[in-house]
């Protein structure tokens, strides 16, 4: 059987008054990819920082196993260190120099950075910003990356490239992930699953299991199928059909 690694149950969370999640049970297994994607501001960061114990829910459990690691939007890098030193920070569980080395030089050709070692994060591209970000948390121990629409502030050409890299990476070195994205069209060509959020208070509008083996083109019947079904939950297919606003959903 599949180990369950995230287990919410119940989960509610407030901003004060303010009710931003409502009533969530979600179960996250090991290995699976799962996307998390709705409007703006409808509580998916909120989300993930519950899941990842940021935060405490206001009412409902949350069960984890195994060590989680986020993954953010951008600047998650220290200015001050060049890719080698940001990389090596996932390594310091590794406490054999010499293997340490290795597994450092070996993370950073995987990501395609082996000339950009010793560069600092501002005389890099945004994609090569987050491949660094991605080479630290694929050598961490984390079972789990929990990334925050991590690929949202690279231009579209970068993003795509961006989630060939993901699923090739994760093919080498396998993880369970949860992907907070806007990007509805990145989560159906990524995703095992993907959890849309309703608008605030946010509740599980709808789940989609997506079978397809990954690598996926962007292109292909099942991810395009995903794309519009979605779409078409949140209103958005341009059918000019009589709208279902997401708030009265
Ligand atoms: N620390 C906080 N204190 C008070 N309100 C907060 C806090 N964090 C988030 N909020 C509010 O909770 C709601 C959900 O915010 P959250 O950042 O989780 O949404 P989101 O879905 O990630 O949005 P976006 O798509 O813009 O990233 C928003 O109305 C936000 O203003
Ligand atoms: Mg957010």
């Amino acid at each position: 059987m599949t180990a369950k690694l995230i287990e919410a149950r119940g989960v509610s969370h407030a901003f004060g008054s303010m009710e931003v999640l409502s009533d969530i049970d979600l179960t996250i297994l090991q290995g699976e990819i799962v996307a998390i994607v709705g409007p703006s501001g409808c509580g998916k960061t909120t989300l993930l920082n519950l899941l990842s114990g940021h935060i405490a829910p206001t009412t409902g459990t949350i069960v984890r196993h195994g060590t989680l690691r986020t993954v953010y939007q951008k600047d998650g890098l220290f200015p001050w260190l060049t890719v080698a030193e940001n990389v090596a920070l996932g390594l310091r569980h590794v406490h054999n120099p010499a293997l340490r080395e290795t597994q450092l030089e070996e993370a950073i050709a995987l990501v395609g950075l082996t000339d950009f070692a010793s560069f600092y994060p501002h005389h890099l591209s945004g994609g090569m910003r987050q491949r660094t970000e991605l080479a630290r948390a694929l050598v961490s121990r984390a079972e789990t990356l929990l990334m925050d629409e991590p690929f949202s502030a690279l231009d579209y050409m970068t993003r795509l490239h961006m989630r060939h890299e993901l699923v090739r990476l994760l093919h080498k070195m396998p993880r369970t992930v949860v992907l907070v994205t806007h990007d509805i069209e990145e989560a159906a060509q990524l995703a095992d699953r993907v959890i849309l959020l309703s608008r605030r208070p946010s509740r599980i509008w709808k789940q989609l299991d997506i079978a397809a083996a990954r690598p996926r083109r962007v292109t292909q019947q099942e991810v395009t199928h995903a794309v519009s079904e979605l779409l078409s939950v949140l209103n958005l297919d341009a059918t000019g059909e009589t709208p279902v606003a997401a708030e009265q959903a």
